[in-house]
């Protein structure tokens, strides 16, 4: 896969600039902590795992200069730039998952000297990071098998290459269909306020000549109920124990519509986005976003400046409208409550 959404490169973290997408392919490097964290905040570098990566590699950022041997004081360096990093964006559990893993190596290997410890946490960054493209490779093995010939598909947000390291979990099924030679169209919403789906997956799906259509999010339905879409293929930021799912705003709405139209509707996730300590999707924090981000359309204003503005980032797709997850794992079917945990743990 051509794109190299986030890299550790001489030091620094190189991601791709994805609020320039796709008018300019830019990347920035990201060279200390306040830069990652900034990255993260703006939506640099975003998706759930692309943000569990950069916040793993933003780890070594922070403790990389810790100077002498002072096991106490690099513990608390730790701790405090697991902290920061943590308090970039709330909803996407990948973030959290990458960095209690950090802290687990170091902590775990605390008799080490301080350059062998930076050494490990190190690796295990970049473990993860090389992780996550296999991962992706083992869901979209699992999830092209769902799409047939001559299939509709629907996506929402980006849940491809640029949201993860490479490939991408929703997207990474409609790569690896079309490798398996499959014919099949892809719908993606636009996914207002930021436009992930029409600057990000357009663009990506695009540049992997995926025959793809942009449509406005509302409308999804008119399409659902022309009888023009087979399938909906979601990514997901949080991922309960019972199989609520956090994604993207609007991807409840598409699970409702997909529901009343009787439309397969997947969620496509690699276990860190499973969080099994919730029982359901009611203890997911969700973000909200500035109001500008509604106001502004690409940095123009599009209403009143001063009207007021409600910006969830995320919402809850309840389980029961949810047909399958497409883990690395395999297929996770209903029962979800039972089957969820017996999958992931
Ligand atoms: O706010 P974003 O752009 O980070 O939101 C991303 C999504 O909602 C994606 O669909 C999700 O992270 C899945 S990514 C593989």
């Amino acid at each position: 896969m051509p794109i190299a959404t986030i890299e550790w490169k001489n030091n620094c973290i190189r991601i791709i600039d994805q609020t320039k997408l796709p008018l300019k392919l830019k990347h920035l490097d990201c060279c200390n902590i306040k830069t990652i964290w900034k990255a993260i905040k703006e939506l640099k570098v975003r998706g759930a795992p692309a943000i569990g990566i950069a916040g793993a590699l933003g780890v070594i950022l922070g403790i990389k200069d810790f100077p002498g041997q002072d096991i106490e004081g690099f513990k608390k360096k730790l701790d405090q730039t697991v902290k920061y990093l943590a308090s970039s964006r709330p909803t996407a559990v990948n973030l959290f998952w990458a960095l209690e893993r950090m802290k687990k190596r170091a902590y775990s290997n605390l008799n080490l000297s301080l350059p062998k410890i930076k050494k490990l946490l190190l690796d295990e960054s970049l473990k993860i990071l090389e992780e996550d493209k296999s991962i992706c490779r083992k869901m979209a093995d699992y999830g092209a098998k769902l799409i047939q010939d001559g299939d509709t598909c629907l996506t929402v947000c980006n849940a491809g290459a640029l949201a993860t390291a490479d490939y991408g979990t929703a997207l990474g099924v409609f790569y690896r269909a079309k490798e398996e030679g499959k014919a099949f169209k892809v719908y993606a919403c636009e996914t207002r306020p930021l436009l992930q789906g029409a600057r990000l997956t357009s663009w990506e799906l695009k540049e992997h000549n995926i025959d793809v259509t942009l449509i406005a999010d509302n409308t999804a339905g008119y399409l659902m109920k022309e009888g023009k879409i087979d399938k909906v293929f979601a990514g997901a930021d949080r991922v309960a124990a019972n199989g609520d799912t956090a994604n993207k705003i609007g991807t409840f709405n598409l699970a409702l519509l997909s529901h009343y139209h009787q439309i397969p509707f997947y969620i496509v996730a690699p276990s860190s986005t499973f969080d099994l300590k919730l029982k359901s999707g009611k203890g997911i924090p969700i973000e909200h976003r500035k109001p500008q981000e509604v106001i502004c359309l690409q940095s123009k204003k599009v209403a009143h400046f001063q009207v007021k503005v409600y910006n969830p980032a995320f919402d809850v797709t309840l389980h029961k409208f949810i047909r399958a997850f497409v883990t690395e794992k395999g297929l996770i079917k209903p029962p979800f409550a039972k089957n969820i945990p017996n999958a992931i743990e």
